[in-house]
């Protein structure tokens, strides 16, 4: 299985990608990242990562395509991911919008905790997604903490805790949270 992360040196790519070494989920050569250009490319200490020249050279390398750039930095992008798994971690960028590029579909919403393998992660898919797909991607999250699949993509949105109301600066981040996406399965859990 071969993970591509487009932005893989950002805050939750980087978490992920070397989550997913660290763990031993995958091996150096199946993560795919842009930007190196050498095969004497260290990817945070891992040599041996697979390096891609640029976004279509990433997807055609890999089998699953994570989506971890900022909303604003998508519209650029264009890939084209025919007969790939695309997995999603930007918040407010539908399943509609992703499915013009091609692609299965799916979305994830980690939090902070990721970066120490203890987020709980609620997914969702679209109608596209295999069966093969529905075991890739708890097993892809289990690097960064616990998944649960939710039923409605909807219910990625309370999560993400966007921007606090004015005049929350005294409440906890969790108080913009309006409520817990519907459960489908808990799907998987950290070790
Ligand atoms: N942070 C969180 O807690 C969190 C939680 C849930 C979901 N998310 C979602 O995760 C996504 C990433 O968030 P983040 O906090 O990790 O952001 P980030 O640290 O800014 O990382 C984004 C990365 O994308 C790279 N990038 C931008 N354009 C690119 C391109 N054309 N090709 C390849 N790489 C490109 C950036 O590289 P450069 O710096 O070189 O431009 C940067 O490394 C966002 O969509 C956000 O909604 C974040």
């Amino acid at each position: 299985m071969r993970v591509g992360i487009i932005g893989a040196t950002g805050w939750l790519g980087s978490a992920l990608g070397r989550r997913l070494l660290s763990r031993k989920l995958i091996a150096p050569e199946q993560l795919v990242v842009l930007g190196c250009g050498s095969h004497r490319f260290e990817y945070y200490g891992y040599a041996g990562v697979t390096p891609a020249i640029d976004i279509p050279d990433l997807v055609f390398r890999s089998d699953v395509v994570v989506l971890a750039v900022r909303p604003d930095a998508w519209p650029r992008l264009t890939p084209r991911a025919e007969g790939k798994l695309v997995l999603s971690f930007m918040a407010g960028v539908s399943a509609r919008m992703l499915a013009r590029h091609g692609g299965r579909i799916a979305r994830a919403m980690p939090n902070a905790a990721a970066e120490f393998g203890a987020s709980l992660t609620p997914w969702w898919a679209a109608d596209t997604i295999t069966s093969g797909d529905r075991a890739v991607i708890p097993w892809l999250l289990s690097a960064i903490g616990a998944s649960e699949e939710i039923a409605d993509e909807t219910g990625l949105d309370p999560v993400t805790e966007p921007d606090r109301p004015v005049g929350a600066a005294d409440q906890p981040a969790s108080a913009n949270r309006v409520g817990r996406p519907r459960l489908v399965r808990a799907v998987s859990a950290a070790s």
